[in-house]
C-alpha cells in the first residue's frame, strides 16, 4: 500500500452505516455508495415500488427549478442545502448553463459530499462546497465560505431539495427555513421538493423505508408542506406533483393527478418568491 495515498474512506465516513447521500446516489444509479447503501436502496424499492424513477423525478425537479430561478427569476447566486453527492447533472451546471457567472454554494452534512464535491469542483471559482447542517441555520448563514461566495445584498435562490423530510417536526423545519430566508434580499427564491402524504401506500412506503434505514424521513400532508413556503407568493403552478410542475410554462399541458402512477405522486416541488 502506498503510504502517500489519501485515507479511504475519509474521516467521518462509516461504510457500514447507510447515509442519505449515498442511498440517494445508489437510487440514481451512481457509484459513490457502499454495499450497505445499495441494501438500503433495495428496502426503498420493496416498500415504494419504482422509487428509482421517483428519485430521478426529484432530481429533474431540482434542475428544472434551478433553471427557472436563474433564467426567469434572474437569480445569480444559489445556496443549495442538502445538495447530495455529485450526479450526472448538478445545480451549478444547470445554473451556469444559463448564466456562466452564477455562483453556487453547496451545503451538506455528509462528509463524503465535501470530498467528492471538492474533487468535482476543483477548478470552479464560482462554486464551493461547505459541510454544515440544515438544523443549524445561523451556522450556515455565518459560515465564512458562504459569506465570501454570496452577496446577501442581492437575491439568492435557496434550494432545499429532497431534504426537508429528514427534519423532524420537533426540529421545527418551518422555523429553520424562516431563519434562512430572513436575511435574504427581496426577490430571493425558495425552491423545495418534499414528500406529500395524501394517504397513498407508495408515499407511506417511502417514509417507512427511510425511517428503517436512515432513522428519519417523513411524508407530510400537502397543507403542511405549503407552510414550508412561509406564506410567500408561489410561482405558478404552486406546489405540485413533479410531472405536473413546470414553473414558467403556464400553458403546458400536464397529466391529470389521477393519471399519474403512484411513484409519480411521491414527490412535490414548489418555488416561492420573497416579496
Ligand atoms: C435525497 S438527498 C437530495 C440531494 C439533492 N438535493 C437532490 O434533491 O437531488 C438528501 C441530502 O440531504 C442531506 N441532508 C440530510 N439531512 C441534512 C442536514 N440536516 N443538513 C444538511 N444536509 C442534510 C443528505 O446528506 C443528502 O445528501
Amino acid at each position: 500500500m502506498n503510504d502517500a495515498a489519501p485515507e479511504w474512506p475519509a474521516p467521518g465516513i462509516d461504510p457500514d452505516v447507510p447515509s442519505a447521500a449515498r442511498v440517494y446516489d445508489a437510487l440514481l444509479g451512481g457509484r459513490d455508495n457502499f454495499k450497505v447503501d445499495r441494501g438500503a436502496a433495495e428496502i426503498f424499492e420493496r416498500l415504494s415500488p419504482r422509487v428509482r424513477e421517483a428519485a430521478r423525478l426529484n432530481r429533474s425537479a431540482l434542475l428544472r427549478g434551478v433553471r427557472y430561478m436563474v433564467g426567469e427569476g434572474g437569480i445569480g447566486q444559489i445556496l443549495d442545502i442538502g445538495c447530495g453527492l455529485p450526479a450526472e447533472e448538478n445545480t451549478h451546471e444547470a445554473a451556469q448553463g444559463i448564466d456562466p457567472d452564477a455562483r453556487v454554494v453547496y451545503v451538506d452534512n455528509d462528509p463524503m459530499v465535501l470530498s467528492h464535491g471538492r474533487a468535482l469542483l476543483a477548478d470552479d471559482r464560482t462554486t464551493t462546497v461547505v459541510t454544515a447542517d440544515l438544523r443549524d441555520p445561523s451556522g450556515i448563514l455565518a459560515n465564512p465560505d458562504v459569506r465570501a461566495h454570496l452577496d446577501f445584498d442581492r437575491p439568492v435562490g435557496l434550494v432545499i431539495a429532497g431534504t426537508i423530510m429528514q427534519i423532524a417536526e420537533g426540529e421545527s423545519p418551518d422555523a429553520i427555513i424562516a431563519e434562512l430566508m430572513a436575511p435574504l434580499a427581496s426577490g430571493s427564491h425558495l425552491l423545495i421538493t418534499a414528500w406529500p402524504d395524501t394517504g397513498e401506500p407508495a408515499q407511506h412506503g417511502l417514509s417507512r423505508a427511510c425511517l428503517e434505514t436512515l432513522g428519519n424521513g417523513w411524508c407530510r400532508p400537502v397543507e403542511r408542506l405549503e407552510r414550508h413556503f412561509q406564506g410567500m407568493p408561489m410561482v405558478p403552478p404552486g406546489l405540485e406533483y413533479i410531472p405536473r410542475w413546470h414553473p414558467g410554462e403556464p400553458d403546458r399541458a400536464v397529466p391529470a393527478v389521477d393519471d399519474l402512477a403512484p411513484f409519480e405522486r411521491t414527490h412535490m416541488a414548489g418555488i416561492a418568491v420573497k416579496p
